[in-house]
């Protein structure tokens, strides 16, 4: 087990950081796709089309190339939501890190370098939203090495981004996962994170019956800490 330390994202590791990004959330295409067939309307038009195609048109051959046909269709369907996803953040916050992370004080981003690799990642920005009572940061694109999992490295950067929304006043940390990723939920409950509810976002993950799962960490506040 190398030895690895967190630092601040320089410029020179965005390759290394947008490469960790669509490989963490590209991986989750197979599962994706394991509960995409388990739904029932997919079970309906697996079972089903094919069946009513074979009685219409008394092809077997016609059924079959139906059937093996909505495979790939489906396996597009499962991997369009993660990809998706990375292009919008490409466009968006990731597109120029350091000018959306980098650039105030109440917002940072991190990586985890091993062996001069850098082998995870976490930013963290302010919610900006005048009707909140609290001071509240949202933590963004936790992603590990798969080679680098398992030595608490995640667990290091959430604790980092802890530790910052500490050191800035916040009151609560808050992030954003879905029902498929569990480990990272497993990774946030195992850390105090509580989850607050779920919800369904946009078409593709709607397609795929994909939640969005929200959580939040309240932090001791500095008043309580000092009675
Ligand atoms: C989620 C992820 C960041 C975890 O990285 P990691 O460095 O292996 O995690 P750690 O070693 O710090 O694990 C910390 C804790 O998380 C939990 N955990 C992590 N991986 C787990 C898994 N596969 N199954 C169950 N629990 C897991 C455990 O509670 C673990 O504590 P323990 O080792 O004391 O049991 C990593 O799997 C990843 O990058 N996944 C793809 C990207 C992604 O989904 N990111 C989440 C974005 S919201
Ligand atoms: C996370 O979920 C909250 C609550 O629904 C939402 O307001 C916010 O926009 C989401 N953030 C992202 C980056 O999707």
């Amino acid at each position: 087990m190398a030895p690895y330390h967190i630092r601040k994202y320089q410029e020179s590791d965005r390759k290394w950081v947008v490469g960790l990004l669509s490989r963490g959330m590209a991986e989750h295409t197979p599962a994706t796709f394991r509960r995409l067939l388990k739904l029932p309307g997919t079970l309906i038009l697996l079972l089903g089309g094919p069946l009513a195609l074979l009685l219409a048109s008394g092809s077997w051959l016609l059924a079959l190339m139906f059937s093996l046909s909505l495979l790939p269709a489906l396996w597009f369907l499962a991997k369009k939501p993660w990809t998706e996803y990375v292009d919008k953040t490409l466009r968006t916050d990731m597109s120029d890190i350091t000018k959306s992370y980098l650039s105030e004080r109440g917002s940072c981003f991190w990586v985890a370098e091993s062996e001069e690799k850098v082998v995870g990642t976490v930013g963290a920005l302010p919610v900006d939203d005048p009707t909140l009572r609290e001071k509240r940061l949202q933590l963004f694109h936790l992603s590990v090495d798969s080679e680098h999992r398992g030595q608490g490295i995640a667990k290091a950067l959430v604790r980092t981004v802890l530790q910052f929304a500490r050191d800035q006043g916040y009151s609560e940390v808050v992030l954003n996962t879905s029902n498929i990723q569990l480990s990272a939920m497993a990774l946030y409950q195992s850390m105090g994170f509580k989850k607050t509810g779920q919800s369904l976002c946009c078409v593709w993950d709607r397609l795929v019956a994909l939640h969005t799962v929200h959580f939040i960490y309240r932090l001791p506040s500095a008043q309580a800490g000092s009675l």
